[in-house]
Protein backbone atom coordinates (compact mmCIF):
# COMPACT_ATOMS: atom_id res chain seq x y z
CA UNK A 1 0.00 0.00 0.00
CA UNK A 2 3.06 2.46 0.89
CA UNK A 3 4.09 2.37 -2.68
CA UNK A 4 0.76 2.97 -4.29
CA UNK A 5 0.36 5.42 -6.65
CA UNK A 6 -2.46 8.04 -5.55
CA UNK A 7 -5.26 8.37 -7.32
CA UNK A 8 -6.95 11.24 -8.02
CA UNK A 9 -11.04 10.97 -8.93
CA UNK A 10 -10.49 11.39 -12.66
CA UNK A 11 -12.17 14.90 -12.79
CA UNK A 12 -13.46 17.23 -10.57
CA UNK A 13 -16.66 18.04 -11.99
CA UNK A 14 -18.72 16.16 -9.35
CA UNK A 15 -22.06 15.70 -11.69
CA UNK A 16 -21.35 12.71 -14.23
CA UNK A 17 -24.20 13.59 -16.21
CA UNK A 18 -22.79 17.38 -16.73
CA UNK A 19 -19.49 16.26 -17.09
CA UNK A 20 -20.79 13.63 -19.67
CA UNK A 21 -22.68 16.75 -21.49
CA UNK A 22 -19.24 18.42 -21.77
CA UNK A 23 -17.66 15.50 -23.09
CA UNK A 24 -20.61 14.82 -25.71
CA UNK A 25 -21.66 18.15 -26.62
CA UNK A 26 -18.49 20.04 -26.75
CA UNK A 27 -15.44 17.64 -26.49
CA UNK A 28 -15.70 14.29 -28.40
CA UNK A 29 -17.23 15.63 -31.55
CA UNK A 30 -14.11 17.77 -31.67
CA UNK A 31 -11.52 15.20 -30.74
CA UNK A 32 -9.16 13.88 -33.41
CA UNK A 33 -9.14 10.24 -34.53
CA UNK A 34 -6.17 9.93 -33.05
CA UNK A 35 -6.60 10.88 -29.52
CA UNK A 36 -9.52 8.84 -29.66
CA UNK A 37 -7.47 5.44 -30.28
CA UNK A 38 -5.18 6.68 -27.96
CA UNK A 39 -8.04 7.15 -25.13
CA UNK A 40 -9.74 3.94 -26.46
CA UNK A 41 -6.41 2.13 -26.13
CA UNK A 42 -5.59 3.84 -22.61
CA UNK A 43 -8.86 3.13 -21.04
CA UNK A 44 -8.06 -0.56 -19.98
CA UNK A 45 -4.94 0.67 -18.66
CA UNK A 46 -4.81 -0.12 -14.68
CA UNK A 47 -3.70 3.42 -14.52
CA UNK A 48 -5.90 4.61 -16.93
CA UNK A 49 -7.09 7.60 -14.67
CA UNK A 50 -3.56 8.79 -15.64
CA UNK A 51 -4.63 10.25 -18.31
CA UNK A 52 -4.89 13.80 -19.05
CA UNK A 53 -8.77 14.79 -19.18
CA UNK A 54 -9.95 14.93 -22.82
CA UNK A 55 -11.24 18.27 -21.60
CA UNK A 56 -8.39 19.63 -19.99
CA UNK A 57 -6.82 18.64 -23.34
CA UNK A 58 -9.22 20.67 -25.29
CA UNK A 59 -8.47 23.87 -23.22
CA UNK A 60 -5.14 22.77 -23.42
CA UNK A 61 -5.25 22.65 -27.18
CA UNK A 62 -7.20 26.10 -27.15
CA UNK A 63 -4.39 27.96 -25.44
CA UNK A 64 -1.54 26.23 -27.54
CA UNK A 65 -3.39 28.20 -30.37
CA UNK A 66 -3.98 30.89 -28.56
CA UNK A 67 0.27 31.52 -27.58
CA UNK A 68 0.73 30.16 -31.24
CA UNK A 69 2.94 27.89 -29.30
CA UNK A 70 6.22 26.22 -31.59
CA UNK A 71 8.46 24.65 -29.15
CA UNK A 72 6.90 22.77 -26.53
CA UNK A 73 8.16 20.78 -23.51
CA UNK A 74 6.09 18.29 -21.28
CA UNK A 75 7.12 16.77 -17.81
CA UNK A 76 5.18 13.97 -17.60
CA UNK A 77 4.56 11.70 -20.43
CA UNK A 78 2.28 8.10 -19.68
CA UNK A 79 0.41 6.75 -22.79
CA UNK A 80 1.06 10.23 -24.68
CA UNK A 81 -2.93 12.02 -24.72
CA UNK A 82 -2.08 15.33 -24.06
CA UNK A 83 1.83 14.81 -25.56
CA UNK A 84 0.18 14.08 -28.93
CA UNK A 85 -2.47 16.53 -28.82
CA UNK A 86 0.32 18.72 -28.53
CA UNK A 87 2.02 17.50 -31.65
CA UNK A 88 -1.38 17.72 -33.30
CA UNK A 89 -1.88 21.32 -32.34
CA UNK A 90 1.51 23.32 -32.82
CA UNK A 91 2.55 23.79 -36.97
CA UNK A 92 4.45 21.67 -38.80
CA UNK A 93 7.62 23.64 -38.00
CA UNK A 94 7.40 23.66 -34.22
CA UNK A 95 9.39 21.85 -32.21
CA UNK A 96 9.39 19.63 -29.08
CA UNK A 97 13.23 19.97 -28.28
CA UNK A 98 14.87 20.22 -24.70
CA UNK A 99 16.70 23.80 -25.82
CA UNK A 100 16.14 27.60 -26.20
CA UNK A 101 12.75 29.60 -25.55
CA UNK A 102 9.85 27.88 -25.12
CA UNK A 103 6.48 28.87 -25.28
CA UNK A 104 4.51 26.80 -23.63
CA UNK A 105 4.87 24.03 -21.10
CA UNK A 106 3.02 21.19 -19.79
CA UNK A 107 3.28 19.71 -16.61
CA UNK A 108 1.27 16.11 -15.42
CA UNK A 109 4.12 14.50 -13.08
CA UNK A 110 4.82 13.79 -9.66
CA UNK A 111 2.39 16.41 -7.95
CA UNK A 112 5.43 16.78 -5.06
CA UNK A 113 8.35 17.94 -7.70
CA UNK A 114 5.76 20.95 -8.86
CA UNK A 115 7.67 23.69 -7.55
CA UNK A 116 10.99 21.94 -8.67
CA UNK A 117 9.79 21.71 -12.15
CA UNK A 118 7.99 25.13 -12.32
CA UNK A 119 11.51 26.99 -11.05
CA UNK A 120 13.08 24.74 -13.91
CA UNK A 121 10.40 25.80 -16.50
CA UNK A 122 10.59 29.47 -15.53
CA UNK A 123 13.87 29.40 -16.74
CA UNK A 124 13.03 27.67 -20.27
CA UNK A 125 9.98 29.06 -20.82
CA UNK A 126 10.37 32.65 -22.55
CA UNK A 127 8.24 35.61 -21.20
CA UNK A 128 4.76 36.03 -22.54
CA UNK A 129 4.79 32.03 -22.61
CA UNK A 130 2.41 29.90 -20.75
CA UNK A 131 3.21 27.05 -18.28
CA UNK A 132 0.51 24.68 -17.93
CA UNK A 133 -0.08 22.05 -14.65
CA UNK A 134 -2.69 19.65 -14.42
CA UNK A 135 -4.41 17.52 -11.22
CA UNK A 136 -4.57 21.25 -9.36
CA UNK A 137 -7.80 20.17 -7.73
CA UNK A 138 -6.32 16.49 -7.02
CA UNK A 139 -9.72 15.18 -7.46
CA UNK A 140 -11.64 17.57 -4.89
CA UNK A 141 -9.50 16.56 -2.28
CA UNK A 142 -7.54 19.72 -1.84
CA UNK A 143 -11.16 21.61 -0.31
CA UNK A 144 -11.65 18.50 2.17
CA UNK A 145 -10.62 18.13 5.39
CA UNK A 146 -7.65 15.89 5.56
CA UNK A 147 -9.37 13.64 8.09
CA UNK A 148 -11.88 12.65 5.38
CA UNK A 149 -9.22 11.96 2.42
CA UNK A 150 -8.01 8.51 2.00
CA UNK A 151 -4.46 8.30 3.36
CA UNK A 152 -2.70 7.39 0.47
CA UNK A 153 -3.86 10.39 -1.08
CA UNK A 154 -3.20 12.79 1.44
CA UNK A 155 0.53 13.71 0.82
CA UNK A 156 -0.25 14.71 -2.80
CA UNK A 157 -3.21 16.59 -1.88
CA UNK A 158 -1.15 18.71 0.62
CA UNK A 159 1.56 18.97 -2.16
CA UNK A 160 -1.30 20.53 -4.31
CA UNK A 161 -2.60 22.75 -2.19
CA UNK A 162 1.29 24.11 -1.21
CA UNK A 163 1.87 24.57 -4.88
CA UNK A 164 -1.26 26.15 -5.67
CA UNK A 165 -0.38 28.96 -2.47
CA UNK A 166 2.88 29.30 -3.86
CA UNK A 167 1.98 30.06 -7.45
CA UNK A 168 -0.27 32.70 -6.27
CA UNK A 169 2.58 33.99 -4.55
CA UNK A 170 4.46 34.15 -7.18
CA UNK A 171 4.40 37.32 -8.99
CA UNK A 172 6.56 36.56 -12.06
CA UNK A 173 3.32 35.13 -13.17
CA UNK A 174 0.11 36.15 -13.58
CA UNK A 175 -2.65 32.60 -13.27
CA UNK A 176 -5.78 31.22 -13.75
CA UNK A 177 -7.30 28.41 -11.91
CA UNK A 178 -9.23 26.68 -13.97
CA UNK A 179 -11.74 23.61 -12.82
CA UNK A 180 -11.16 21.42 -16.26
CA UNK A 181 -11.06 18.17 -15.95
CA UNK A 182 -8.73 17.33 -12.56
CA UNK A 183 -7.84 21.54 -12.29
CA UNK A 184 -5.72 23.03 -14.47
CA UNK A 185 -3.70 25.95 -13.53
CA UNK A 186 -2.46 28.36 -16.81
CA UNK A 187 0.50 30.71 -15.74
CA UNK A 188 1.58 33.52 -18.22
CA UNK A 189 5.35 34.48 -17.34
CA UNK A 190 5.07 38.36 -17.47
CA UNK A 191 9.07 38.81 -16.22
C1 LIG B 1 -0.52 11.57 -15.06
S1 LIG B 1 0.60 10.76 -16.07
C2 LIG B 1 0.71 11.80 -17.49
C3 LIG B 1 -0.46 11.62 -18.44
C4 LIG B 1 -0.29 12.27 -19.79
N1 LIG B 1 -0.39 13.72 -19.67
C5 LIG B 1 -1.34 11.75 -20.76
O1 LIG B 1 -2.18 12.53 -21.23
O2 LIG B 1 -1.31 10.55 -21.05
C6 LIG B 1 2.09 11.09 -15.21
C7 LIG B 1 3.35 10.56 -15.89
O3 LIG B 1 4.45 11.16 -15.25
C8 LIG B 1 5.49 10.23 -15.13
N2 LIG B 1 6.38 10.68 -14.06
C9 LIG B 1 6.24 10.52 -12.74
N3 LIG B 1 7.28 11.06 -12.09
C10 LIG B 1 8.08 11.61 -13.04
C11 LIG B 1 9.32 12.31 -13.01
N4 LIG B 1 9.95 12.55 -11.86
N5 LIG B 1 9.83 12.72 -14.18
C12 LIG B 1 9.21 12.47 -15.35
N6 LIG B 1 8.04 11.80 -15.45
C13 LIG B 1 7.49 11.38 -14.30
C14 LIG B 1 4.74 8.93 -14.85
O4 LIG B 1 5.54 7.83 -15.17
C15 LIG B 1 3.55 9.06 -15.79
O5 LIG B 1 3.84 8.53 -17.06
Amino acid sequence: MANRVPEPNPVVLQSDQLYQYILETSVYPRESEHLKQIRDATATHPAAFFGTAPDAGQLMAMLLKLVNAKKTIEVGVFTGYSLLLTALTIPDDGQKENEGAFDFAFVDADKGNYLNYHERLMKLVKVGGLLVYDNTLWGGTVAKPEESVPVYKRQWRKATIEFSKSITADHRVEISHVPSGDGVIICRRIC
